[in-house]
C-alpha cells in the first residue's frame, strides 16, 4: 500500500486549512454533499472538515485517511458528526471496502495529491454499486493559458511544501475518462485569491455507468 505519511503538512493543514471554512469553504462543502443517501465513502478525510456537512439522509460514512495525525484527528471529529462516521486507515488506490458496497465515494482537495490519479479512480469505481456517484471538489489546472503556465513553474517546489499536493492536474478530464461527469461548476477560491496555485478550483458530481445486477 502507498505510504502517506507527512507530519508536517499535517500539522499545518490542521492549524490553518481550517479557516478557509471561514472564507466560503462551509458553502462550498455543504453544496458538495447536497442530496448524498445511504452508504458514503469519503477518500483523504483530512481532519474531517466535511463530516458538519453530512445530510441526514446519509446512513454511514466510512471515512478514509491514510496520514496517521490527520486519522487522529479525523476520528475526533466524526464523534460530533450528525450521522455516523467511521475512520479507516487506508488509500485512495487500495479502499478498505468490497466491490460495489457504496452510494457515493467523496473527494476534496486529495486527487492533487494521490500518486496514481487513474488507479484511485479505478479503485473509486470498483467500490461504487452500478449508478453510484463521485462527488469532488479539487483544485485543478486553470484553462487560462498564462495561470496555467503560472502553475507548471509553482508545480516544481509546491508538491514538496504541501504533502505532495500538485497544482497543474487536468482532474476533470481524469475523472471523465473513468466516469460520466453530470455537472461540474469551476470558480477560483478563496474568492479573494489572486495568485494563488491552488485557486482554480471544481466542484461536482461524476456517475459510474453500469447495468444493476439481477
Ligand atoms: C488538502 S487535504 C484535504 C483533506 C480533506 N479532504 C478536506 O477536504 O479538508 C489532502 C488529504 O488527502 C490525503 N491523501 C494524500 N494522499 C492520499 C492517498 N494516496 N490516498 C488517500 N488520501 C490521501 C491527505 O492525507 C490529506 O488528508
Amino acid at each position: 500500500m502507498e505510504l502517506v505519511k507527512n507530519p508536517l503538512f499535517a500539522r499545518y493543514f490542521d492549524r490553518c486549512g481550517a479557516r478557509l471554512e471561514e472564507r466560503g469553504g462551509r458553502e462550498i462543502r455543504s453544496e458538495l454533499l447536497a442530496g448524498l443517501s445511504g452508504r458514503v465513502a469519503e477518500v483523504g478525510a483530512g481532519t474531517g472538515l466535511n463530516f458538519p456537512h453530512y445530510p441526514a439522509s446519509v446512513r454511514e460514512v466510512v471515512a478514509v485517511e491514510p496520514e496517521p495525525y490527520l486519522r487522529g484527528r479525523a476520528a475526533g471529529a466524526a464523534a460530533a458528526a450528525p450521522v455516523p462516521v467511521r475512520v479507516a486507515d487506508g488509500t485512495a488506490a487500495d479502499l478498505p471496502a468490497a466491490d460495489g458496497e457504496f452510494d457515493a465515494v467523496v473527494v476534496s482537495g486529495v486527487l492533487c495529491s494521490v500518486a496514481d490519479v487513474p488507479a484511485a479512480l479505478a479503485e473509486f469505481s470498483r467500490v461504487l454499486r452500478p449508478g453510484g456517484q463521485l462527488r469532488f471538489w479539487e483544485h485543478v489546472r486553470s484553462r487560462d493559458p498564462a495561470y496555467a503556465a503560472f502553475q507548471r513553474a509553482a508545480d516544481l517546489a509546491w508538491p514538496h511544501l504541501m504533502g505532495g499536493c500538485h497544482v497543474q492536474r487536468d482532474t476533470l478530464a481524469a475523472i471523465g475518462r473513468v466516469f460520466t461527469v453530470e455537472s461540474c461548476r469551476g470558480f477560483r477560491f478563496p474568492p479573494s485569491a489572486v495568485l494563488s496555485p491552488p485557486a482554480p478550483r471544481i466542484v461536482g458530481i461524476a456517475r459510474k455507468v453500469g447495468v444493476p445486477e439481477g
